[in-house]
C-alpha cells in the first residue's frame, strides 16, 4: 500500500478561526477531494467533516490520518508542531504542512529565537537569558525600566510582561521563575529591551531553500477600545496594514527572513512552513519582536479573504520544496476582521450561550463569517464555546468601506453574551 496522492483527502488540524479561514480556501483547491478537520467546529462543519481529536493529540491524528489514508495535513495551531505532529506524520508516511518539532523552537522557545537572531545578524531587541532569580533581578536593575519579561515557552499568549516599573518587572520575574505561573513554559525567562513603535504581522511561506512572502496584516491584541486592557489572541485585524510598505517588506526579506531561513538550514533544523513575523516599525527602524511558526488569528482571516489563488497548491509546494514554482495573487480589496468574543473574555467566560442571525450576517455580499468558538446543536442551533467565538471578515474598496461592511454583518448577530470592539482599523481609519 503506497502513500495515497493528492488530488486526494485532507485534513486540517485545528478549530478555530484560522482553521476556517484555511477550510474555505482548502475546499476550494482541485487537489482537495475530502477535507477532514479535526476537531474543527460549527462553521467548519459546513466544509469539511469534523472528527472529535484535539489538536494536541499527536498519536489519535497519526492514527486518524494512517486510518483514513489522508494524502496530506495541514497543521493550523503552534501546539501539535511543538510536540512534533508533523515529525510523526512524516515517520508514517504522510507529508504535512508546518515545521518539524526541532524547527518549531522558534516559536516554542523565546530564548532559542533570540540566539539565532543573535547568531545571523536579525536586528531584534536586546537580551539575556535567565533561569536564576538573583541573576534576572540584578540584570533588570542594570537595565531600568521599561523592559520586558518574557516565559522562555509557549504560554498562550499571557508569557509576556511589559513592564513599566521595577516592581512589576520582578512581579513577572517571580511569578514566572517562583511561582512557575507558566509552569515549565516559564522555568527560563527572556528579558528583554523595550522597543517603540507600530506593530504589524509579516507572513512568508518558507521551504527551506525559497521564500515566498504574503502580505502583511495589523491586529489589535487589547481586549478594549482604545488598545486598552488586557492582551488578548487578537480581537480584530486588517490588511493591507500601510505601514508596511514595499521598502518594509524588502528590509523584512532581507534583513529578517533570509538569514533566519539560512540559519535554521545551518544549524540542522531548516524551517518548512509559514513564518510569521511580529514586527516593530519605529524610529529604530524594523525590528523583529517574535516569531510565529503558524498564521496568526485573526490576521489568517484576512489574508485568506484577500488570497486569489490556490492555497493547498503552495502548502503542497512548501513541503516538497517547490516554492519558486509559486504566485500568488491577491485581491485589491482590503479586508477587515471583527473577533466577537464572549463576557468575560480573555477572564472567565461562559460557554452554551446561544448564537442567532449567523444567515443573515453571511449572506451579505464580500462578508464572511468565520467560526472560532463555535458548537452545532440539534436544529441547526450554534452555541458559543470558547472565548473568542466568531471572526466577522469583510472586503472592501479601502479599509473603511470593508470596515463598514464588517460591522454591519456584526449588528446583524443576535448574541447578547457577547461583545466586540467597535474601533478595529482605527490606526488605518482615523477619527
Ligand atoms: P509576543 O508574545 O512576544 O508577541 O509579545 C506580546 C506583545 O507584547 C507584543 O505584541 C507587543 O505588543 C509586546 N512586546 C513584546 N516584546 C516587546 C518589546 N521588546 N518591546 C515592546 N513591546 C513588546
Ligand atoms: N494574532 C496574533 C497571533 O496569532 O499570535
Amino acid at each position: 500500500m503506497g502513500t495515497p496522492a493528492l488530488p486526494g483527502r485532507v485534513l486540517l488540524v485545528g478549530g478555530g478561526g484560522r482553521e476556517h479561514a484555511l477550510a474555505q480556501q482548502i475546499v476550494k483547491s482541485p487537489l482537495c477531494e475530502t477535507l477532514y478537520c479535526a476537531p474543527g467546529n460549527a462553521g467548519i462543519a459546513k466544509l469539511a467533516q469534523c472528527v472529535a481529536i484535539a489538536a494536541e493529540d499527536v498519536d489519535g491524528l497519526v492514527e486518524f490520518a494512517k486510518a483514513e489514508r489522508i494524502a496530506f495535513v495541514v497543521v493550523g495551531p503552534e501546539a501539535p508542531l511543538v510536540l512534533g505532529l508533523v515529525d510523526a506524520l512524516g515517520a508514517a508516511g504522510i507529508p504535512a504542512f508546518g515545521p518539524d518539532r526541532k524547527a518549531s523552537a522558534l516559536e516554542g522557545s523565546k530564548g532559542f529565537m533570540k540566539d539565532i537572531c543573535a547568531k545571523y545578524g536579525v536586528p531584534t531587541a536586546d537580551y539575556a537569558r535567565f533561569q536564576d532569580v538573583a541573576a534576572a533581578k540584578a540584570y533588570l536593575h542594570a537595565k531600568g525600566v521599561p523592559i520586558v519579561i518574557k516565559a522562555d515557552g509557549l504560554a498562550a499568549g499571557k508569557g509576556v510582561t511589559v513592564a513599566q516599573s521595577l516592581e512589576e518587572a520582578e512581579a513577572a520575574i517571580e511569578a514566572a521563575l517562583i511561582d512557575a505561573r507558566f509552569g515549565d513554559a516559564g522555568q527560563e525567562i527572556v528579558i528583554e529591551e523595550y522597543l517603540e513603535g507600530e506593530e504589524a504581522s509579516f507572513f512568508a511561506l518558507v521551504d527551506g531553500e525559497h521564500i515566498l512572502p504574503l502580505i502583511a496584516a495589523q491586529d489589535h491584541k487589547a481586549v478594549g477600545e482604545g488598545d486598552k486592557g488586557p492582551n488578548t489572541g487578537g480581537m480584530g485585524a486588517y490588511s493591507p496594514a500601510e505601514i508596511v510598505t514595499d521598502a518594509v517588506v524588502d528590509t523584512v526579506m532581507a534583513d529578517i527572513l533570509e538569514p533566519t531561513m539560512r540559519g535554521m538550514a545551518a544549524e540542522g533544523c531548516p524551517f518548512q512552513g509559514v513564518l510569521f513575523a511580529g514586527l516593530m516599525i519605529g524610529a529604530g527602524g524594523v525590528k523583529l519582536l517574535e516569531f510565529n511558526i503558524r498564521f496568526g488569528d485573526p490576521e489568517c482571516q484576512v489574508l485568506m479573504a484577500r488570497l486569489d489563488s490556490d492555497l493547498l497548491a503552495a502548502l503542497v509546494a512548501t513541503q516538497e520544496g517547490r516554492l519558486d514554482e509559486i504566485t500568488f495573487r491577491w485581491r485589491a480589496q482590503a479586508a477587515l476582521c471583527v473577533v466577537l468574543a464572549a463576557k468575560g473574555y480573555p477572564g472567565a467566560y461562559e460557554k452554551g450561550t446561544e448564537i442567532r442571525g449567523l444567515d443573515a450576517a453571511e449572506i451579505l455580499p464580500g462578508v464572511s463569517v468565520y467560526h472560532a468558538g463555535t458548537r452545532a446543536m440539534e436544529g441547526g442551533r450554534v452555541v458559543a464555546n470558547g472565548g473568542r467565538v466568531l471572526g466577522v471578515t469583510a472586503l472592501g474598496d479601502t479599509i473603511a468601506d470593508a470596515q463598514r461592511r464588517a460591522y454591519g454583518a456584526v449588528d446583524r448577530i443576535d448574541w447578547p453574551d457577547g461583545f466586540c470592539r467597535r474601533d478595529i482599523g482605527w490606526r488605518a481609519i482615523g477619527d
